[in-house]
C-alpha cells in the first residue's frame, strides 16, 4: 500500500523523547526516511531504533542546536546520505521556571539559544537545497505559551513567541517556492519537559480544568499535526500557527 511519505526524507531535532521521538516514529510508519538528532544520545539511540523497525532508513547524529557548526555538519551529513531534505520539524526545546525579576543572563542565553537559536541555525542550514528543488516543508514547534504568558515562564514565552514570528517571516521570504513554513503550537502534553508538573497526580485537576477537552496532550496528538502540516494535504497553508491544545488556548488559561 502507498504510504504518505513513501521516499520522502524527514529531519526531526530533539528526537531523543517526546514529541519529536512520537513525530519521528510516525513519519517513518508512514515510509518517510529519517534525520535524526539531539544531544542525548541514550534516547536518541532508543528512537533509531523504533524508527529501523519500520523498515525505513534511519540517519542519528549527535547535535546541540545551539551549535552553528554541529548544525551545519547535520544538514550536510543528511544531504550526504539522502541527498535531499524534504522535511525539517524544528522540536529541540527546553523550558523556564525562573520568576522574570530572578533570571540570570545564562538561563536567558539558554532558553533563547535552543528555543530560537537552534531553529534559525537549522532552518538557514536546510532552506538552499530547498530551494534549490523547489520543495520543502519546514515545521516549527512553538508553544501556546508563545501567545499567552504563564507565571516563572517570561523567557520561555518570549522564545515561543520569537518562534512563532520566525515561522512567519521565514514563510515570507519562502515566497515564490513550493515550500511552506508552518507552526505547531501545543499545549500541555506529558513529555520529560512536563513530566513534573503534570506527572503529580494532586496537580492534575487544577490543569485539566484549563482543557476543554479534560484531557492531558499525548506526544502523538502533536505528531498527527505535524504529519499533516508535512503533507501535500496541507499545500496552501503557509505561515500558519496549528493550536493542538484541547481547545486550551480558547479560555486564555
Ligand atoms: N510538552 C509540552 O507540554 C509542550 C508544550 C508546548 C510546547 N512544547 C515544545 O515541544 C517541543 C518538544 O518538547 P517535549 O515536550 O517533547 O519535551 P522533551 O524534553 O521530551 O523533548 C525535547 C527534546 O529536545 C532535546 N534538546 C533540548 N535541548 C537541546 C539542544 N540544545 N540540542 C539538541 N537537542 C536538545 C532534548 O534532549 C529532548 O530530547 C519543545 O520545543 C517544547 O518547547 C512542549
Amino acid at each position: 500500500m502507498c504510504k504518505r511519505f513513501d521516499g520522502k526524507v524527514a529531519l526531526v531535532t530533539g528526537a531523543a523523547s517526546g514529541i519529536g521521538r512520537a513525530a519521528a516514529v510516525q513519519f517513518a510508519a508512514e515510509g518517510a526516511n529519517l534525520v535524526i538528532c539531539d544531544f542525548n544520545q541514550s534516547g536518541l539511540s532508543e528512537t533509531q531504533h523504533l524508527v529501523e523497525e519500520q523498515g525505513v532508513r534511519c540517519l542519528s547524529m549527535i547535535v546541540d542546536v545551539r551549535s552553528q557548526e554541529q548544525v551545519e555538519d547535520c544538514v550536510n551529513g543528511a544531504l550526504e546520505k539522502f541527498g535531499v531534505i524534504d522535511i525539517l520539524v524544528n522540536n529541540a526545546g527546553t523550558g523556564q521556571f525562573v520568576p522574570f525579576a530572578m533570571m540570570e543572563n545564562d538561563e536567558y542565553d539558554r532558553v533563547m539559544d535552543i528555543n530560537v537559536r537552534g531553529t534559525f541555525f537549522f532552518s538557514r542550514a536546510v532552506l538552499p537545497s530547498m530551494m534549490d528543488r523547489d520543495y520543502g516543508k519546514i515545521i516549527n514547534i512553538t508553544s501556546i505559551m508563545g501567545e499567552v504568558a504563564g507565571q516563572g515562564q517570561s523567557i520561555y514565552n518570549t522564545s515561543k513567541g520569537a518562534a512563532k514570528m520566525m515561522t512567519q517571516g521565514i514563510a515570507v521570504d519562502c515566497s515564490g517556492y513550493h515550500i511552506n513554513v508552518n507552526a505547531v503550537a501545543p499545549g500541555m502534553v506529558l513529555t520529560g519537559l512536563t513530566q513534573n508538573m503534570l506527572g503529580d497526580e494532586d496537580q492534575l485537576p487544577y490543569f485539566l480544568e484549563k482543557i476543554p477537552q479534560r484531557r492531558i496532550g499525548e506526544p502523538q496528538d502533536i505528531a498527527h499535526a505535524i504529519l499533516f502540516l508535512a503533507s501535500d494535504s496541507a499545500s496552501y497553508i503557509h505561515g500558519e500557527t496549528l493550536h493542538v491544545d484541547g481547545g486550551m488556548i480558547c479560555t486564555r488559561m
